[in-house]
């Protein structure tokens, strides 16, 4: 146990998938997993290990933001000896050069979020993801033949903001959509020399406003989950 995950010392795989959404984690787990146990279910945040192809992996959730997927992703490699952390999440588009239902591999992740430098005294405000399991995904993506898009993404502490605009942080570094977490997670996972990676579903577009609705969803993500899933196995 540790102070956020009740699952005891082994019941966690050494890859684990992190959605941002509990729900989302007990869906994956009840359709792509064999055999797949609840090992934790403290504040509402579940996580399950099963088989898939039958190689033990764990899926859970990260909740939103850098405090939480902070808070989880560490205490899975310090306390269950994870080894590699593959995030799928959705993120907004800032361009419609992005359409609904992309697949992004995330290459870095940019933000202006003290975390990295106030945890672990990390000065970069752009994190790459960590070890080769981004290079996996990519060729994983090649072999399902599916487009993962490689690019640059804004991790943003911001949901709601006053200016409209595009903040200057994502237009430097030519970020091409925004979500709330993968810098924070190869924060930690360059600290600790770990692996980590982040597979991002457009789910918004923010100057236009279109955005995958809810029943649809589900379905949306399915290519992402399977591109994760299968770049777990290697
Ligand atoms: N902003 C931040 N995170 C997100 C968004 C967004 O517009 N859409 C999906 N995740």
């Amino acid at each position: 146990m540790s102070i956020h995950i009740s699952a005891k010392k082994g019941e966690i795989a050494k890859v684990v998938l992190q959605s941002g959404d509990p729900l989302r984690a007990q869906y994956i787990a009840e359709n792509f997993l064999e055999n797949a146990k609840l090992v934790s279910k403290t504040r509402g945040i579940f996580y399950y290990t099963g088989l898939y192809k039958g190689k033990e992996i764990s899926v859970g959730a990260s909740g939103m933001g850098f405090p939480s997927i902070g808070i989880y992703s560490f205490e899975l490699y310090t306390e269950y000896d994870v080894e590699t952390i593959i995030r799928i999440g959705t993120c907004g588009a800032y361009t419609t050069d992005l359409q609904l239902f992309d697949i992004l591999n995330v290459e870095n992740a940019a933000s202006e979020s003290t975390y990295a430098k106030y945890a672990w005294e990390i000065e970069d405000e752009i994190i790459a993801p960590q070890g080769n399991i981004f290079g996996i995904i990519n060729e994983t993506a090649k072999e399902l033949s599916l487009k993962a898009k490689q690019t640059n993404i804004h991790s943003s502490d911001i949901f709601y903001r006053k200016d409209p605009n595009i903040p200057a942080i994502a237009t430097k570094y030519n970020c091409s959509a925004v979500e709330m977490e993968a810098f924070g997670l190869f924060a930690n996972a360059k600290h600790l020399g770990k692996n980590a990676a982040t597979i991002l579903t457009v789910s918004d577009i923010i100057p236009t406003h279109e955005n995958i609705s809810a029943d649809q969803r589900e379905k949306a993500l399915k290519p992402m989950i399977e591109l994760a899933l299968e770049s777990a196995l290697k």
